[in-house]
């Protein structure tokens, strides 16, 4: 069955390792996931974006993922990402998600703090795990469009009374990634990181974890980051092998011949990321 991550978050701020948020797209993207933590014994949290769930249909989202955590056998979150209103929050709550992400990010501080204790209250109630989010994370995700000279850093006081007042069990705070590939290589405030951590018993969520370069990843872990969100790298992966796949065999209309390469190549990404998260054996 599926899980709050409240069943595995908590151990991974202990024993200093993190949980990887891995985004779901289509029906490759769960199998190649799936498969990767069945064979990493990792726990792991498939994100689905409101443009994901548009895209597949919330009933077939819920369907895949409760299959997927059978056959993989280990502990799995269906987590809402970037969830922006209280209703879509109800929406996937109602469709069978163990977890929701409502980012009031875009709004006013005060409001954000009212908006995300209603849905911790709402959701809570039924054993359904909750998200926040702070400051403004740069980048492309969907429907989430930030400009860089926008993008804010997570102000360290603020996010300790954020955490205190709506107790959120996973607190994403803007600390210099953003969504999509990075042009250069991210600047990461590990002080900001470090100062929230030591204050607030959640861990700390990093949004946008493609493209940050494995050290910084480790740093940010030994810091108290416990869950890492990871999409644009398996996408990047997957569609480099379709388009090897299908440019050296024009003939090629076979969906399987270039999908399931796809899915593989979803599978190593995913992998590489459990191992270097400190979540393989952690199932
Ligand atoms: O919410 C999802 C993540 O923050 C994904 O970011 O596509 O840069 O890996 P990414
Ligand atoms: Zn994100």
């Amino acid at each position: 069955p599926l899980v709050p991550m409240t069943a595995f978050l908590p151990r991974a701020k202990k024993e200093g390792f993190a949980v990887g948020q891995f985004n779901m797209n289509n029906l490759e993207f769960v199998q190649g996931i799936a498969a990767a933590a069945k064979e990493e014994q990792s726990p792991f949290i498939f994100g689905v974006s409101e443009g994901a769930m548009r895209y597949m249909g919330i009933d077939y989202v819920v369907a895949m993922a409760e299959i997927a955590a059978k056959e993989s056998g280990v502990p799995v979150a269906l987590h809402l990402d970037h969830g922006s209103n209280f209703d879509v929050v109800m929406k996937c709550i109602q469709a069978g998600f163990s977890s929701v992400m409502f980012d009031g990010s875009h709004h006013p501080y005060e409001e954000n703090i009212v908006l995300t204790k209603e849905v911790v209250k709402a959701a809570h109630a039924v054993g359904v795990s909750v998200e926040g989010e702070l400051g403004t994370i740069g980048g492309v995700e969907d429907d989430l469009v930030v400009e860089e000279a926008d993008a804010a850093m997570a102000k360290p006081d603020e996010a300790i009374r954020f955490w205190e007042e709506t107790k959120v069990d996973a607190l994403a705070i803007a600390v210099g990634t953003a969504h999509g590939m990075y042009k250069g290589e991210p600047k990461i405030h590990f002080d900001i990181i470090d100062e929230v951590a030591k204050q607030v018993d959640a861990p700390i969520v990093l949004h946008g974890g493609s493209g940050v370069p494995d050290q910084a990843i480790q740093e940010s872990i030994r810091l108290g980051v416990g869950k890492i969100n990871v999409n644009t790298e398996s996408q990047v992966s997957c569609t480099a092998m379709i388009r090897e796949k299908l440019g050296n065999d024009p003939s090629m209309i076979d969906p399987r011949k270039y999908l399931g390469p796809g899915r593989d190549a979803i599978q190593q990404t995913v992998q590489g990321k459990m191992r270097l998260f400190g979540s393989s054996g952690k199932a």
